[in-house]
C-alpha cells in the first residue's frame, strides 16, 4: 500500500514538473529570449547539408534581390564550409549561415558582421564591405576543444 502511495506521489510530481517545464519553455519561446535578432528562420539542423541554400554553400551571384551576392556558410565543430570566401569590393552581400551541431559564432574581424549560429536557426546579415583585404572569420562562441582553431577567411577583391 505504501509503495502505491509513493508511486502516486512521484507520478504527480513528474506530471507537475513536466507542466512547469513546458510553461517555462513556453514563456522563453514567447519572449524569444535566447535567439539573436539575426536568426529568424528555422531549419532541421540534422539535415542542413540537404536543405537549400545549405546544400550549395559558398559565394553566389544573385539577381533581382536587394543584394548582389549571397554567401552561404555551414559551421560545425570545428570548421566552416567553405574555408575561404571571396567577394568583390563594394558588393552588397547577404550572409546566410547555420550550424550542424552546437552553437558557433560567425564574426568577421574589422567589420560589423557578428552572428550567433544556433542549431535549428538560420542567421542572416546583409552588408557591404567597402575595403579590399583579407578578413579573418572567427568563432566567438565557445564550442569545445577545437574552438580556438575554428576560423575561415573572407577575401574582398577587385
Ligand atoms: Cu565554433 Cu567556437
Amino acid at each position: 500500500m505504501h509503495l502505491h502511495k509513493y508511486e502516486k506521489y512521484w507520478l504527480t510530481f513528474g506530471v507537475g514538473s513536466l507542466i512547469v517545464f513546458l510553461l517555462i519553455t513556453g514563456i522563453m519561446a514567447f519572449h524569444n529570449g535566447s535567439h539573436p535578432p539575426s536568426a529568424k528562420k528555422t531549419i532541421n539542423y540534422e539535415k542542413v547539408d540537404e536543405l537549400a541554400p545549405f546544400n550549395n554553400p559558398g559565394v553566389h551571384r544573385v539577381s533581382g534581390k536587394d543584394w548582389d551576392y549571397e554567401v552561404v556558410v555551414i559551421a560545425s565543430a570545428f570548421a566552416y564550409i567553405k574555408p575561404v570566401l571571396e567577394v568583390p569590393v563594394g558588393a552588397k552581400v547577404k550572409f546566410i549561415a547555420t550550424t550542424k551541431d552546437v552553437v558557433h559564432g560567425f564574426e568577421i574581424a574589422k567589420t560589423n558582421i557578428n552572428m550567433m549560429l544556433e542549431p535549428g536557426y538560420v542567421s542572416e546579415f546583409v552588408t557591404t564591405v567597402n575595403k579590399k583585404g583579407d578578413y579573418l572569420i572567427v568563432c566567438n562562441e565557445y564550442c569545445g576543444v577545437g574552438h580556438a582553431q575554428m576560423h575561415s577567411m573572407l577575401k574582398v577583391v577587385d
